[in-house]
């Protein structure tokens, strides 16, 4: 990894010379201008206020989740299949098509709730956000490392992140009792709660984690048909994770192993690769599942929905510049080419929303015309100016008096639509406030927790009788209620480490927030 002695000119060389933005040289760096040695300072002291006036503007605001992060770049190959079918199949995007074809990518690792400088081997989701360069434009496929996400409705973000964030009186740490307080009232966060205090919760390094899609997305075909998708990306180095004490070992004296970790896996040529699968299912409501396939809280059976490799990323370049290509790289999830698009998955909308208003606040009204984010395909657009605006999205041959559109003057046209531009199921409801009908909170945690081998069990119930050790005795309550309403042993276990016997909490009520399912009311009737 480079570092500032490691880049040192030969001793004796020319060194270029100290310039201001204006281009002026720079005679002393030392002492600003004043009347007699000992001052007073003058205001016309041009250089002294540029150096100053530009240091105070130095940061931008860091992000509001995902402030921690590191970015590297590469490319994505695609395998040209999907199965052993070609993948014009399912998709007419261009990057899948042909089996080799290579299309530039930028990704950024991040850990959630901690802030710019924060420890990097926290228990916390990781994200997996990656940017293609494709010839159709950009594609941003935004994830995380544990395939399914806390709530399933957009309008719960800021509450849920609020929670993990610190006391906003205080704000003295994160604290497991705001955590598990909102939690404990979220049933849906349930399945999650068991992957991020299991062992993935501590990924070992950024190079040794999977990354899935997480929410819904679809696949078009050339013929307008469409397929349900979901992302995975696979490690070709393993998975490793990190347990509490290795965790807290480290981060006693670094706070930034992963970064470290992935740019000098980079620079000694040991480029991380990940493979990109996905499955697919028939785009409706399927009523056959016991959960909604729009439902970012659970996972698609793979054994029912097998998954296709579809191609491999490889990454090869760390940034630059770090405040430019990590601090200002902007994905979101709204960013898709031609034969990708969206589901109605209500998480994904508002996240839709969110991220290119949060980029326009936080880098600026002009932030895709930054190296990092501008598309490498042709960018022709009627949008001006603004704060920091760098250039003119001029088409070739575009009259630049024109910016606007209609126009029979040399200005822009509209693209001719794709073939089959109307897609998907045909949709009617009325307009409404409702939780979708298939919550089925529990199952698929108890289920994970069930397949999870005895080391893993274990790892679980340690983590979670820490946090909640932390937290009021009706967060516990509650807590356990969940946990033995996914599975006995789980919520037992989780229950003797706090010392809550079933029948201590068998006088709970579902929450008015939830819906039970059938085998949900039995459990409960049991309970105790
Ligand atoms: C970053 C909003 C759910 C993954 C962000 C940012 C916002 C945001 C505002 C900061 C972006 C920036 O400053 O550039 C939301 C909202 C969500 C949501 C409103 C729910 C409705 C999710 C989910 C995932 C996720 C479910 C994972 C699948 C990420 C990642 C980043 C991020 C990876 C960091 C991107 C980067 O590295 O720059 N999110 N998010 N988010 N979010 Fe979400």
């Amino acid at each position: 990894m480079t570092t500032a002695s490691s880049q040192q000119p030969e001793p004796g060389a020319k060194r270029p010379v100290l310039t201001n933005r204006q281009g002026h040289p720079v005679h002393d760096n030392q002492n600003q201008r004043t009347i007699g040695a000992r001052g007073p300072a003058t205001l016309e002291n041009y250089q002294f206020l540029e150096k100053i006036s530009h240091f105070d503007r130095e940061r931008i605001p860091e992000r509001v989740v995902h402030a921690r992060g590191t970015t590297a770049f590469g490319y994505f190959e695609a395998y040209g299949a999907v199965g052993d079918q070609p993948a014009s199949v399912f998709t007419r995007a261009k990057l899948f098509q042909e089996k080799g074809k290579r299309t530039d990518l930028a990704i950024r690792f991040s850990t959630v709730a901690g802030g710019r400088d924060s420890s990097e081997v926290a228990r916390d989701p990781r994200g997996f956000a990656v940017k293609f360069y494709t010839e159709d434009g950009n594609w941003d496929l935004v994830g995380n490392n544990l395939g399914v996400f806390f709530i399933r409705d957009a309008i719960k973000f800021p509450d849920f992140i609020h929670s993990q964030k610190p006391d906003p009186v205080t704000f003295e740490r994160q604290d497991p009792n705001r955590a598990f307080d909102f939690l404990s009232q979220s049933p849906e966060a349930l399945h999650m709660v068991t992957l991020v205090f299991g062992p993935r919760g501590i990924p070992a390094s950024y190079r040794t984690q999977q990354g899935f899609g997480v929410n819904t997305y679809k696949w078009v075909n050339a013929q307008g048909e469409t397929k349900l998708i979901k992302y995975h990306w696979i490690p070709k180095q393993g998975v490793e994770s990190y347990t509490a004490e290795d965790a807290a070992n480290i981060q006693a004296t670094d706070l930034g192993s992963h970064t470290r970790d992935l740019y000098q896996a980079i620079e000694r040529g040991d480029y991380p690769e990940w493979e990109l699968l996905v499955q697919m299912m028939d785009d409706h409501e399927h009523p056959e599942l016991d959960f909604d396939p729009l439902d970012d809280t659970k996972v698609w059976p793979e054994e029912v929905f097998p998954l296709h490799a579809v191609g491999k990323m490889v990454l090869n370049r760390a940034p630059e510049n770090f405040f430019a290509e990590n601090e200002q790289i902007a994905f979101g999830t709204g960013v898709l080419v031609d034969g990708l698009d969206f589901s109605d998955d209500k998480m994904l909308v508002g996240r839709t929303f969110s991220y290119s208003d949060t980029q326009r606040y936080r880098v600026g009204p002009n932030y895709l015309q930054l190296p990092v984010n501008a598309a490498k395909a042709k960018v022709a657009t009627n949008q001006r100016d603004g704060q920091m605006a760098y250039g003119v999205d001029l088409g070739e041959g575009q009259n630049p008096h024109v910016n606007y559109e209609p126009s029979i003057l040399g200005g822009l046209r509209e693209a001719e639509y794709p073939a089959h531009d109307e897609q998907g199921p045909e949709i009617t409801g009325r307009l409404t406030r409702k939780r979708i009908p298939r919550t089925n909170d529990y199952k698929q945690a108890g289920e994970r927790y069930l397949l999870s081998e005895q080391w893993e069990r274990d790892d679980l119930v340690a983590n979670l009788v820490d946090a909640l050790s932390q937290c009021d005795r009706p967060i516990q309550e509650r807590m356990v209620w969940h946990f033995l309403m996914a599975e006995d042993e789980l919520g037992l276990r989780v229950g003797d480490g706090l010392g809550i016997t079933p029948a201590d909490v068998s006088h709970l009520e579902p929450l008015a927030t939830q819906s039970l399912t059938e085998e949900e009311l039995n459990r409960l009737a049991n309970l105790g």
